[in-house]
């Protein structure tokens, strides 16, 4: 695994072995990043797996782009959303696929990027768009969502318990136009808070949550994402956050399950058929070697699961 660009992929050898990249085989990442990831799946999968790969952010095409060049045709790179990925595959006439990757959030190429506006780190407009063309910034939230629904999107996607005392000093000091003094603004108003953690984290994920509409793009590509594979395909997931997390379990449990009618009902109404069996009942998580050497994959939990 190369270690020479911008972003070090996380639990590498897990997606592989997770995935089982073969010959003729068909995969997607649906979160290219700089293509760690991709570039394994394309070198197991020698000499004529396929990959399609998406990405909101151009730039990461870009690297992606340059990084994946030696696979040639094997590797169809487009800047789009996984939301998209049905309409993607019919482009590409592919019935079905092998293995589909989704590694979510945000990249060190995107946090290391002060004028992205994703770290509070040095100072940076506030942007925290994977995608440039999307209208909404975090610069519009901060400065011009009322109160009330400025705190209740810290309180969702940071889980952040002072929501409301962080949304009201915002309000009180716009208008707010960078990422320091943002992060000094919630510092200020959460007094605090545990060694080690900056009090603005939990502020600047539900900001970049709501402005890539993160939660949303998940729900909807889950179900997506099964319906793409063939039987005995893989879909593996990591996720970065409990919000992530929660949905993927819950989606993976649900459809894991031939009934699910509520537990006290006696004869089943649903129809529901499992479409989908859990290859990894708790997550995998990064070692400690990993997270020495890489400490953003440090909350990293990885769940996989395998089409009927
Ligand atoms: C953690 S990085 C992926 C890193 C990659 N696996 C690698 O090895 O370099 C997540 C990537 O997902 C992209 N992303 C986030 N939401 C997306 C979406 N809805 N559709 C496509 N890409 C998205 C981000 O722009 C970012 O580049």
């Amino acid at each position: 695994m190369p270690a020479s660009y911008p972003h070090l992929p996380v639990l590498y050898h897990e997606i592989i072995l997770a995935l089982r990249p073969r010959r003729e085989g068909y995969y997607v990442d649906g979160t290219l990043g700089a293509g760690g990831h991709a570039a394994g799946i394309l070198e197991v999968s020698e000499p004529d797996g396929r990959l399609l790969g998406m990405d909101l952010d151009p730039q990461a095409v870009w690297i992606a782009r340059q990084r994946l060049a030696p696979f040639g045709q094997r590797a169809v790179i487009v800047q789009a959303s996984y939301t998209c990925l049905r309409e993607q595959l019919e482009v590409l006439g592919w019935q079905a696929v092998n293995g589909i990757l989704l590694d979510l959030g945000v990249s060190s190429m995107q946090l290391d990027t002060p004028e992205r506006g994703f770290s509070f780190q040095s100072d940076a407009p506030l942007d925290m768009r994977f995608d440039p063309a999307n209208p909404v910034t975090a610069d519009e939230l901060v400065n011009s969502l009322p109160e009330n629904d400025l705190a209740d999107v810290i309180f969702r996607f940071g889980e952040e318990r002072r929501a409301y005392q962080v949304a009201r000093a915002i309000v009180r000091s716009r208008p707010i136009h960078g990422t320091s003094q943002l992060a000094e603004i919630v510092a200020r108003a959460t007094r605090g808070g545990r060694p080690g953690f900056h009090p603005a984290t939990r502020t600047f994920q539900a900001l970049r949550i709501a402005v890539n509409r993160e939660l949303e793009a998940l729900e909807t590509v889950l179900p997506l994402a099964v319906g793409a594979l063939a039987p005995t395909g893989r879909l593996a997931v990591i996720a970065f956050h409990s919000l992530e997390d929660r949905i993927v379990k819950h989606y993976f449990r649900q459809e894991s399950q031939d009934c699910i009618c509520p537990p006290r009902q006696a004869v089943c109404t649903c129809g529901h058929h499992a479409s989908i069996r859990e290859i990894t009942r708790h997550p995998i998580q990064p070692s400690e070697a990993e997270i020495n050497t890489n400490p953003r994959a440090r909350s990293a939990k990885l769940r996989i699961v395998e089409k009927i």
